[in-house]
């Protein structure tokens, strides 16, 4: 099961042990931050404006929002073996999850900032950096920035996660816009209606500064899922840590975080001709697929009769590019 690089899940283990918060302080924490975004963030506040709030968040939510950007970012260097890029500025990275993604997905990497307005987060965030097994994340860079008319330094790659919701409307566009500077921008949301209108609203951003969409979509064409009907979303699943079980007063050892993403590149990018967008469903000799490709979307149905295309299609999961054929309805 995909899950936290070990020296991420080591280090937040080990950070938080060395605070010594009461597992309880730490829960209550958890459960107020989770209220606060659940009932919208107000835009001109700092939300992790404590060490306890950062503490929790790192707890809480850092394992699946690493998760979803491993996910994401690993869907775009699958389409461009090739890419090894140097550098990544993670706008509003908190406590750093966008920084240990990009480093396990490309190794390549070799220097990292990190720009956010709370200095809890970033503090704690430098903490577990320094027990990172990647050189480019022990070394990040963290400056503090409040989002709005901010400028990029030039970067390979340009991250925003979980970002747009706790910013205004005029300081998502200019910080969508700066991020066309890069050589790659990811942007990722949680998989949610607003999360995927979010992100939908940063697709056309970055396509109007004459960025090229990568992926999920195989094209930079106009979003063919019914607005207000249905969202595009994906969903990472991580391995719950004993300590993210007990603040999450959870009994599987697992989660699935539904998240919805955007990537996009300056220079065309090789895309996937189509990709699946719901989970496949399995029967005995058939696998229908639901496909997001150049024409729109479509089912595709792929029987044991084409034995190449069904084993592909029996190994294919919610997400994956599909590159082989099938009957389209
Ligand atoms: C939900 S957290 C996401 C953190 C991290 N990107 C992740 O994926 O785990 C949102 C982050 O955006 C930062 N943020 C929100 N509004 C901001 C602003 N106006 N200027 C700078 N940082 C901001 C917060 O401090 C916080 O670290």
């Amino acid at each position: 099961m995909p899950s936290l690089s070990d020296a991420l899940d080591r280090a937040l283990a080990d950070a938080l042990a060395e605070a010594r918060y009461p597992t309880k302080r730490l829960a209550d924490s958890a459960q107020a931050l989770s209220h606060r975004y659940r009932a919208g963030v107000d835009p001109t506040s700092v939300v992790l404006d404590a060490d306890i709030a950062a503490a929790a968040y790192a707890a809480y939510r850092m394992p699946a929002t690493h998760a979803a950007v491993v996910a994401a970012l690993s869907e775009v260097a699958a389409l461009a073996p090739d890419f090894a890029p140097r550098t990544v500025v993670d706008i509003g990275g908190g406590t750093g999850a966008a920084v240990w993604a990009a480093a396990r997905v490309w190794p390549s990497l070799a220097e990292a900032t990190v720009l956010d307005h709370s200095a809890q987060a970033m503090s704690l965030g430098r903490r577990l950096a320094e027990r990172a097994d990647s050189e480019a994340v022990r070394r990040t860079r963290w400056q503090r920035a409040s989002l709005g008319n901010t400028e990029l330094p030039p970067t390979d790659i340009a991250t925003l996660s979980y970002v747009l919701s706790e910013l205004t409307e005029k300081a998502r566009g200019s910080t969508v816009r700066a991020m066309a500077g890069a050589t790659l921008a990811v942007v990722i949301e949680p998989g949610t209606p607003a999360g995927y209108e979010r992100v939908m609203a940063a697709r056309d951003e970055l396509i109007a500064a004459g960025m090229h969409v990568v992926a999920p979509c195989p094209h930079s064409g106009t979003c063919p899922i019914p607005r207000g009907q249905d969202w595009c979303h994906f969903a990472a699943r991580l391995g719950r840590s004993a300590l993210h079980q007990r603040l999450k007063t959870a009994t599987l050892n697992f989660e699935d975080e539904k998240f919805a993403y955007v990537a996009a590149a300056r220079e065309p990018w090789p895309t996937a001709p189509a990709r699946v967008v719901r989970h496949p469903l399995k029967r005995k000799g058939l696998v229908s697929l639901r496909l997001c490709g150049a024409d729109g979307l479509a089912d595709s149905i792929v029987s044991k009769r084409d034995p190449a295309a069904y084993r592909t299609a029996r190994d294919t999961s919610w997400g994956d590019p599909w590159v082989t054929g099938g009957n389209d309805r």
